[in-house]
């Protein structure tokens, strides 16, 4: 193999920018010519293909975000549109794709192995709810970033008792909330997993009040059944005391951002490096991910085919240590 392409797609994530960096540098100790495609699967339509070299990726591994960029794109959905955007990385002479993202990202990496460019998928999410790894690069930057602001709210609503809600991302996952509220010391975690009701998130405020907990914090995913706006309003009317009412917190985009941990900067090296050498090992269709410190492959139907679950045990000890 003497020419790959490595592209970010979806989310970014924190971490993102150290797996480039490895998978270019990676590459020319190969002895293989390593190009970036910029903006995703957009840039791969629109033939955004750029030559990397050592220096094209000196000092991004501290900085979020992702310095090829990243889109989600509809157009890559289209038969038609995927032939010829495949067809330009022939044109390019490129043998070989890596594609850093998640579930959605890795529904096209399939597509451009079909069309015979073999591709390797890297989990890059922070949501971490991608089949086939323990941890996607990004969730650990991002749950310290989530601990950063319930540990600066706890230091007002430790001031001025009232309940605190703090909605996090996660899509679909309860992940980031569960373990970003067991490491937090939260209250309460809501997430899709469980299927909570206003009245029995209500009544474990009260519960709390009566334990004398000096402070309330609700940690809700944005996936649950109740959002954490519906939840601040249902309490406001069982709180309706001017300034003893419930807050509201909805951390958004700012839990994407930010240099990432050692942890990520260290898994995005590793697998990135993987990715290069699974290519030229002459795999195809596999994503690379790591299981019990050990990093590995799967191959992308299995990922894409496996829903991680979380450990009943975490909602057990985030219960049990509420207390
Ligand atoms: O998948 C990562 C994620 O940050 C989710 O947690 C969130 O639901 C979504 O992306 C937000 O997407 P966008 O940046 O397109 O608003």
């Amino acid at each position: 193999m003497k020419r790959i392409a490595v592209l970010t797609s979806g989310g970014d994530s924190p971490g993102m920018n150290a797996c480039i960096r490895a998978v270019v540098r990676q590459a020319l100790a190969m002895g293989i010519d390593p190009y970036g495609v910029r903006r995703g699967f957009e840039g791969l339509i629109d033939q955004e293909i750029v030559p990397m070299t050592s220096r094209s990726v000196g000092s991004i591994m501290r900085h979020g975000g992702t310095a090829l960029l990243t889109a989600r794109s509809q157009r890559f959905r289209m038969p038609a549109v995927r032939t010829e955007a495949v067809q330009g990385l022939r044109d390019h002479g490129i043998e070989g794709l890596i594609v850093i993202g998640g579930n959605g990202s890795f529904q096209g990496a399939l597509k451009v192995a079909e069309l015979g460019i073999p591709t390797i998928g890297v989990p890059a999410s922070i949501d971490n709810d991608i089949g086939g790894t323990d941890m996607a690069i990004g969730v650990d930057t991002c749950l310290n970033t989530i601990l950063d602001s319930v540990d600066k709210i706890k230091d007002t609503a430790g001031s001025s008792p009232r309940p605190f809600l703090i909605e996090v991302m996660g899509r679909h996952s309860g992940y980031l909330a569960l373990l970003a509220g067991i490491a937090g010391g939260a209250e309460l975690v809501v997430t899709p997993e469980q299927k909570m009701t206003l009245e029995e998130v209500a009544s474990e405020v009260e519960s709390a009040y009566h334990r004398g907990k000096p402070l309330f914090i609700a940690l809700i995913a944005e996936g649950a059944a109740v959002r954490a706006a519906d939840v601040c309003e249902y309490l406001k009317t069982r709180y309706p005391v001017e300034g003893a009412g419930p807050r509201l917190t909805i951390l958004g985009h700012v839990q994407r951002g930010g240099s990432p941990s050692a942890f990520d900067r260290i898994l995005a090296t590793r697998l990135g490096v993987a990715a290069v050498k699974a290519l030229a090992a002459g795999e195809s269709s596999v994503m690379v991910g790591i299981r019990s410190g050990v990093v590995g492959t799967t191959p992308l139907v299995e990922s894409l085919a496996t829903c991680p679950t979380l450990d009943p045990d975490l909602f057990e000890m985030s219960r049990a240590l509420a207390a």
